[in-house]
C-alpha cells in the first residue's frame, strides 16, 4: 500500500506517531510562508502543513494545486492553541510534511470538489467522475452500499435465496416499452431486457426455491422523471405458501429495520395505515399520497350541481381544498396556480378567500352561488377566517390528478413537517383491470398474473370492472416504494384472465406458453413484491432525484452524457446483427 493510514482514521491518539497518507489535494492555502493542504482521501479529511526544515517537502508543497494526487510521510502533531478546525473530524491535529511525492497532476476542475454547490446537472454528469468525488455524492453511494448489505443480510437471514437471473431474455409484461437486443445467431430475432425479473422469479416458485430475492437491474423504457430511469434496481422477493399478509409483514419488518439501522429518520405512523387504492383516490385524489400533510380533497359536486356557473353545474366532479392560511395570496400567486391546474388539463381553478369575519372576502365564483351554498362549501371544507378554497370542476380523472397535484404543492408550503419523517401506508384493494376507452377492452392494472381477491372470483365473468387484485403497493412521502401481488397459480384461471383481456390464444401461448406450461406441473400457492432501491435511498438520504443516488445515472433524454451513449454502431457490426438503418430512423438515432 501507498499508505500507512487513511486521512478519516487519524486521531489525537496518533500524536507522535510517523504516517504516509495518499490522497487528493482538497483544498491549499498559504499562510505566514508555510503551505496548507486539506488532504482527502475516501474516509475522510486531514490537514497537512508544509515546514521550512524539510526544505523539499515544504518547496513541493507550495507547487500543490486542487485535485493533485499526492502521497505525504511526516509527524502527527496537535494543533496549536486556538487553530483546531471543528468542523473536521480531525481538526485538532495535523499532518506535518515530512516527504511529499506528486503521484499525479490535475487538470483544473470543471466546478468545485472541495463546495457542495448548485452545479449545472448536465456538466455533472458529463464529469461524473469529480461529481462522485463531492462528499454529498460519496455519502449517498455508501448510503446506497449500507442499504443493500442490510438488506442482504436481512433476507440471508430470514431463509431466503439470492439467485440471479438473465439480463438477455424475453418480453415482460410490466406496461412499458422493452429495450431490446438484436441477435447475432439468429437473424431477425431479437432479446428483450428485463423490465423486471417477474415471470422468472415465478418459475423459481414452481422449482421449489420458496423464499427468493435478488437485487435486479431492470430495463424500461419509457418518459424519464424524477423517480424515474430507463435503467433501475429492484428489490426482487417472491414466497410460496403465502398470502398477502405475509408479504406486507416482511416488507414492513425489513424497511422499519433498515430504517432504524441506518438513519435517524422516524415513521409517521406504526404500524403502516392501510388504505383501499379507492378511498385514496378519494381523499387525496392519487394512489401515491403523501401523507405527512392533510389538505385532503373534498367533494363538493352536490353543492354546487345547481348553481348558475356552468363549470360546476356541468361538471362530472368538483372537488376542492382548503389551503388554510394562505388567504392573504395575492391575486398573481392564485393565478400562477391557476396555470399550474392548467397542467394537468383543468380548464381552470375556482377560489375564494374566507376574510377575518368568517364570510368570503374575495372569490372567483362569488356572484354565482347564493349565501347558503357559500355556507354549505365553507361548512364541508372546513373553511376558517384567512383560508384559501381552491375548487377543480371537471371529469373525475382531471379533477383528481390537478388536486392531486396542488395539494403536494400547497402541502409542502403550509404542512409543516419534519423532514426526517417517513410515512409509509399500504394501498391495497385494487382493481384488477382498467377499462381501456380507447381499445375498448379491459386491460390489468398490475400484470397479467396479478390473482383475483377469493371473494371477487364469482364477478370475473359477469362484471369485471369489481374484481379486486390481491395487489399492494407501498407508499412512502407520495412515492410509490413498492409493488407486487399474489399470483395466479391455476392454469385454467390465467387462462380465463388471458380471455378477459383479449388476447389471442396463439399470442399468449407464443409469449407466456412457458409460464402455461410450467403452472401445470406442480405449482405452489405464490406471491411477492419488488421495492424499488433508487427510490428507496434516494428517500433515505432526503435527495428529490433518484439520479443522485446512482453512479451513473441516464440524462432526462435517456442518454450517457459522460460515454455519449446511445451511439452510432459500425456497419459491420450492423451488419453481422442483420441490422440496416433506414434514413428516416437514422435522423432519430442520432
Ligand atoms: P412495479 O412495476 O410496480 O412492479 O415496480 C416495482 C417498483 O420498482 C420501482 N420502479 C422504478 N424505479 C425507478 N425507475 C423506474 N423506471 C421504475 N419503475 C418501477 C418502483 C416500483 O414500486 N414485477 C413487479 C413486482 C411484483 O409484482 O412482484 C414490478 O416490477 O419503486
Amino acid at each position: 500500500m501507498l499508505k500507512t493510514h487513511t486521512c478519516g482514521e487519524l486521531s489525537h491518539d496518533c500524536v507522535g506517531q510517523v504516517v504516509t497518507l495518499a490522497g487528493w489535494v482538497h483544498r491549499r492555502r498559504d499562510h505566514g510562508g508555510l503551505t496548507f493542504v486539506d488532504l482527502r482521501d475516501r474516509w475522510g479529511l486531514i490537514q497537512v502543513v508544509s515546514d521550512p526544515e524539510y526544505a523539499e517537502a515544504h518547496e513541493t508543497m507550495s507547487g500543490l494545486r486542487a485535485e493533485y494526487v499526492i502521497q505525504v510521510s511526516g509527524n502527527v502533531r496537535g494543533r496549536p492553541d486556538g487553530a483546531s478546525n471543528p468542523d473536521m473530524v480531525s481538526g485538532d491535529i495535523e499532518l506535518v510534511a515530512q516527504h511529499v511525492k506528486i503521484l499525479n497532476v490535475s487538470k483544473t476542475p470543471p466546478f468545485d470538489i472541495n463546495k457542495v454547490s448548485k452545479v449545472e446537472e448536465g456538466l455533472r454528469q458529463k464529469y461524473r467522475y469529480l461529481d462522485l468525488r463531492r462528499s454529498n455524492m460519496l455519502a449517498n453511494l455508501s448510503l446506497r452500499h449500507k442499504t443493500i448489505s442490510f438488506i442482504r443480510d436481512h433476507l440471508s437471514q430470514s431463509g431466503f435465496l439470492e439467485v440471479e437471473t438473465p439480463m438477455l431474455f424475453k418480453t415482460t409484461p410490466e406496461g412499458a416499452r422493452d429495450y431490446l437486443v438484436p441477435s447475432r445467431l439468429h437473424r431477425g430475432k431479437f432479446y428483450a431486457l428485463p423490465q423486471s425479473p417477474q415471470q422468472l422469479k415465478q418459475l423459481l416458485m414452481v422449482a421449489g426455491i420458496e423464499r427468493y430475492f435478488q437485487i435486479a437491474r431492470c430495463f424500461r423504457d419509457e418518459d424519464q422523471r424524477g423517480d424515474r430511469q430507463p435503467e433501475f434496481t429492484q428489490l426482487d422477493m417472491e414466497m410460496s405458501f403465502v398470502e398477502q399478509e405475509d408479504v406486507l409483514q416482511t416488507i414492513e419488518i425489513l424497511i422499519t429495520e433498515l430504517v432504524a439501522n441506518l438513519t435517524e429518520m422516524k415513521f409517521q405512523q406504526t404500524p403502516w395505515p392501510r388504505f383501499s387504492s379507492e378511498e385514496v383516490l378519494n381523499r387525496f385524489g392519487t394512489d401515491k399520497p403523501d401523507l405527512r400533510f392533510g389538505v385532503e380533497l373534498q367533494d363538493v359536486t352536490e353543492l354546487v350541481v345547481e348553481s348558475e356557473l356552468k363549470i360546476f353545474s356541468s361538471a362530472e366532479t368538483v372537488k376542492g381544498i382548503n389551503a388554510e392560511g394562505c388567504g392573504n395570496y395575492s391575486r398573481k400567486q392564485i393565478d400562477s396556480l391557476t396555470d399550474f391546474v392548467k397542467q394537468y388539463g383543468a380548464g381552470g381553478l375556482a377560489w375564494a378567500v374566507v376574510g377575518d369575519d368568517g364570510n368570503v372576502s374575495r372569490s372567483s365564483f362569488r356572484k354565482y352561488v347564493d349565501e347558503n351554498t357559500m355556507h354549505a362549501l365553507k361548512k364541508k371544507m372546513q373553511a376558517k377566517p384567512g383560508d384559501l378554497l381552491l375548487l377543480v370542476a371537471s371529469d373525475v380523472d382531471v379533477v383528481h390528478d390537478s388536486l392531486a397535484a396542488l395539494r403536494v404543492k400547497i402541502g409542502e408550503k403550509i404542512g409543516v413537517y419534519d423532514t426526517n419523517l417517513l410515512a409509509c401506508c399500504w394501498v391495497i384493494d385494487f382493481p384488477l383491470f382498467n377499462w381501456n376507452e380507447r381499445e375498448n377492452r379491459w386491460d390489468p392494472s398490475h400484470h397479467l398474473f396479478t390473482a383475483p381477491l377469493t371473494e371477487d372470483i364469482g364477478h370475473l365473468d359477469t362484471d369485471p370492472g369489481r374484481v379486486r387484485g390481491s395487489q399492494y403497493d407501498m407508499v412512502c412521502n407520495g412515492y410509490e416504494m413498492a409493488g407486487g401481488s399474489i399470483r395466479i397459480h391455476d392454469s385454467a384461471l390465467q387462462q380465463q384472465i388471458f380471455d378477459l383481456i383479449g388476447l389471442d390464444k396463439n399470442v399468449a401461448l407464443e409469449r407466456f406458453g412457458h409460464m402455461l406450461e410450467a403452472f401445470e406441473y406442480g405449482t405452489p400457492p405464490h406471491g411477492g413484491i419488488a421495492v424499488g432501491i433508487d427510490r428507496l435511498v434516494m428517500l433515505l438520504a432526503q435527495e428529490k432525484n433518484i439520479r443522485e443516488v446512482i453512479a451513473f445515472p441516464k440524462s432526462q433524454q435517456a442518454t450517457d452524457l459522460m460515454v455519449g451513449a446511445p451511439s452510432t454502431a459500425d456497419v459491420d457490426q450492423l451488419n453481422e446483427l442483420h441490422i440496416s438503418i433506414t434514413d428516416s430512423t437514422s435522423s432519430k438515432i442520432e
